[in-house]
């Protein structure tokens, strides 16, 4: 039971859990990821699209079972660019879940299509299914649903829907690196795919993302859009005796330097460590305070099987903000997350609170506490013992 009075709470005045704060994320770099930036660096060849990041786009396609990785310079530009490849009329809509990063948007919004929101489940923040058919017009190109929290969405029931009304799918997955849907790796799942490799996620780059597709076609035209317009990718790999290579298209510089390359291939590595650490740690909380009763896990899509990315927990609406002040006085560096696309300024236009129950009873209840590979045994009990002495009035 919740009890604000509660003298024990260091909020109140009581000892902390911990004197030395637990962080809620930290990348995990180990001495073989430091050797591989300093052999790349080493090396001289630091600029883009270099060995090492075609060695990380083989490594990442075989991992996922997908034909074509682009490893380009973050998510952001890799759902840019999934777009961008398809050149849709403008004006065109984009069906995209209330509850999601801004990228997500953003990738549409600057090929000059027009974003339409779809509620979510109030229960894990994933597009609700049901609510996209009435979304749909004769101007909707496209679906883009995201795996909030590295728990895949309901990709079955979305492609049935986009296979039904022709439409092209983007699957923002730049959180569920290693996350399965009915037995396949997010990125194999729908027309493209997009990734992040920013240094929250499971696993890092410093900054960075990827394209993944099994389309062809796609994967050679986003081949020269990520360099700029130029077939500079056939110029290093192919064509070497040629001596110059060609504008043949628009486009921007979204390669990434071969030291970050380097990186990328030392981390993979060792995702399924890192993945793995992950849901032990989600495991012990789970198993720890699943007897509160005020408070909810982010329910699993069924079928799926998440990587872990969030652990987040369901409290009641009206303390959020409380519970998490008083973890933090205790030494928990808990968080909420980011608010639903309507709720900002940029986006208010587009849709109400009525409009979004499900988002905003998601976002109102949404706490996240530390999770990442690093964390120690000693720093996982004190973020139980800090949720329990919560709840403990
Ligand atoms: C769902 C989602 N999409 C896209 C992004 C953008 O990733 P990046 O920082 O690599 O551009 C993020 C970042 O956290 C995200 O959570």
């Amino acid at each position: 039971m919740l009890y604000k009075g509660n003298r024990e709470l260091a909020i109140n005045g009581g000892k902390p859990v911990t004197a030395d704060p637990v962080l809620i994320h930290k990348p995990y770099l180990d001495e073989e990821d430091f050797a591989a930036v300093d052999r790349a660096m080493r090396s001289t060849f630091v600029s883009g699209d270099g060995p090492h990041c075609r060695k990380f786009e083989e490594m990442l396609a075989e991992y996922l079972g997908a034909k074509h990785v682009l490893f380009v310079n973050s998510a952001t530009a890799a759902l840019e660019l999934a777009f961008r490849v398809k050149d849709f009329p403008p004006g065109s809509e984009v069906i995209v879940p209330d509850f999601t990063y801004t990228s997500t948007a953003l990738g549409a919004l600057y090929n000059n299509l027009k974003i339409v929101l779809a509620d979510v489940y109030a229960d894990n923040g994933s597009i609700d299914v049901a609510k996209i058919k009435g979304l749909i017009t004769a101007k909707t190109v496209a679906i883009a649903p995201v795996d909030y929290a590295g728990i895949p969405a309901e990709m079955d029931a979305v492609n049935e829907i986009a296979r039904k009304h022709g439409l092209y799918v983007v699957h923002d997955t730049a959180q569920s690196l290693g996350s399965l849907y009915k037995g396949r790796k997010t990125g194999t799942l729908a027309d493209i795919s997009t990734f992040s490799f920013h240094g929250t996620k499971n696993m890092t780059t410093g900054e960075g993302g990827a394209v993944v597709t099994d389309d062809d076609a796609l994967a050679a035209r986003i081949r020269v859009l990520r360099e700029k317009g130029t077939d500079k990718h056939s110029f290093l790999t192919d064509n070497r005796t040629r001596g110059f290579y060609e504008y043949i298209d628009t486009g921007n510089s979204y390669v990434q330097s071969n030291i970050l390359g380097a990186l990328g291939v030392s981390q993979l590595k060792k995702i399924d460590l890192m993945n793995g650490i992950r849901e032990s740690v989600a495991n012990y909380y789970i198993e720890n305070l699943k007897d509160i009763s005020e408070i909810e896990f982010i329910r699993i899509t069924e079928g799926a099987e998440s990587n872990w990315h969030i652990f987040g927990i369901l409290v009641p609406a009206e303390e959020r903000y409380w519970i998490m002040d008083v973890l933090r006085a205790e030494g928990v560096m808990a968080n909420v997350h980011y608010s639903p696309l309507h709720m900002n300024r940029f986006y208010s236009d587009l849709a109400t609170d009525d409009d979004m129950p499900g988002s905003v009873a998601f976002f109102r209840r949404l706490l996240r506490l530390p999770l990442h590979p690093c964390l120690t045994e000693e720093e996982q009990g004190h973020v139980v013992k800090a949720v329990r002495k919560v709840f403990a009035g």
